[in-house]
């Protein structure tokens, strides 16, 4: 394997995965259409991206794009994708056409041109899992179904056991528990994994599935407010607007740094026993939205006020974090960036980049369609 494939790969994950790669000897190409909303109005190629990585800009929808990328190349990552929660649930055509056409493309010129791929590693969600695993002290463990709008119009944030309705407790989330997406984009996710899988298993092309948790770190698009919440608040504390948090602050997630990112996503290239497996790929440890609030403000010494106001968004769930124990023992995957140096990271990068303030553009396009 030497000349690798990245779509999406202008974007944050992509580039920080082609420094790795190209730091390891192999060439890489990236097929990505700039997409305004993650690269400004200019879409201009990245100032960030190594010089050493072969830009194609083109769609991963069109075939001439993907036949041309695909020309050489005997790894494929594929990253192109719409990536907001809430936006996935009114822009659903696009959606789904970026992230479901765009994967069946890939395969399509896969299964009916000559190339010689010989994996294919791609970028899935927790979205997938929907709510996490919990515990009820009363029935064991629990997979409880999504919260309903009522239970959120009356700020019950909580879930209770769906059996005997004591309170939970959050616990890890592995790969075994039952799918349950409730956004398109988690739909959108889940289709793209039996995508490839049944491709995977047809044409014998070995293929990983990462499941990435919240991904956080430098370059992710900081004037993007429909995702990345570490970006969309580093955004806000630095140029002092209120920060809202949804819910009371306390759903809980994994934040995972990019490193520790790019670490699996080399793993998933060159272990192979990780072929035809799917795997987590988190910090392992659980915050909450609040702790993630908090620490950038204060490192920011941002005069930023945290806005409690109820607000919450369809689409969001509770609580999700990382059983690694999988990644660890098969993909071989040990994340190392402790969250307070990750964010420092974060924040010193922040510092440098131009903003603009668009999140309120993104909360009402919400609000209006009743999605808040
Ligand atoms: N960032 C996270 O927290 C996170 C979490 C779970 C999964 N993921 C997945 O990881 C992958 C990469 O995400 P990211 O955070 O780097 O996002 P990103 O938006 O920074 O990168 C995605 C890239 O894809 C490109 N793109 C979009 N539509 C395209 C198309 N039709 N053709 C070609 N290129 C196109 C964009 O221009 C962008 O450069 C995505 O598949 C995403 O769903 C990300
Ligand atoms: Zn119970």
């Amino acid at each position: 394997m030497k000349r690798i494939l990245i779509t999406g790969g202008a974007g944050f994950i992509g580039s920080h995965t082609a420094d790795a790669l190209l730091a390891k000897g192999f060439q890489v190409r990236v097929l990505d259409c700039l997409d305004q909303q993650i690269h400004g109005i200019e879409r201009k190629r990245p100032a960030y991206l190594d010089p050493r990585v072969e830009l194609f800009i083109g769609d991963v929808r069109l075939r001439g794009d993907v036949i041309r990328a695909l020309d050489g190349i005997d790894a494929v990552y594929h990253f192109a994708a719409q990536t907001g929660v809430g936006q996935s649930m009114y822009d659903i055509h696009s959606y789904c056409d970026v992230n479901i056409s765009g994967t069946a493309m890939l395969l399509d010129v896969l299964a009916n041109t000559e190339h010689r791929v010989g994996k294919i590693i791609l970028s899935s969600s927790r979205a997938v899992y929907g709510e996490g695993t919990y515990r009820c002290d009363a029935c064991g463990i629990v997979f409880p179904p999504t919260r309903s709008r009522e239970q959120l119009v009356n700020h019950c944030w909580e879930i209770g056991c769906p059996t005997c309705g004591k309170p939970l407790s959050p616990l890890p989330t592995d790969e075994e528990k039952p799918l349950s997406p409730i956004s398109i984009y988690a739909l959108t996710k889940q289709v793209q994994e039996d995508l490839v899988r049944t491709f995977s298993s047809t044409y014998r092309l070995p293929s990983v599935i990462l499941r990435y948790f919240n991904v956080y770190g430098t370059r992710q698009a900081i004037n993007n407010p429909y995702t990345g919440i570490g970006a969309i608040f580093a955004n806000r504390a630095l140029s002092g607007q209120d920060i809202h948090i949804y819910e009371d602050g306390k759903p809980g997630r994994d934040f995972v740094n990019v490193r520790d990112v790019v670490q699996a996503n080399v793993c998933a290239l060159e272990n192979d026993r990780a072929e035809n497996g799917t795997f987590n790929v988190g910090s392992g440890e659980r915050l909450t939205v609040l702790d993630l609030a908090t620490l950038i403000t204060k490192k920011l010494k941002s005069r930023s006020k945290l806005e409690f106001n109820g607000q919450f968004r369809m689409g969001d769930i509770r609580d999700c974090y990382a059983d690694l124990t999988k990644s660890r023992e098969i993909l071989g995957y040990r994340p190392t960036v402790t969250f307070a140096e990750g964010i420092e990271e974060l924040i010193a990068w922040a510092r440098g980049e131009v903003l603009e303030d668009r999140f309120m553009e993104a909360e009402s396009a919400l609000r209006t369609r009743n999605l808040m």
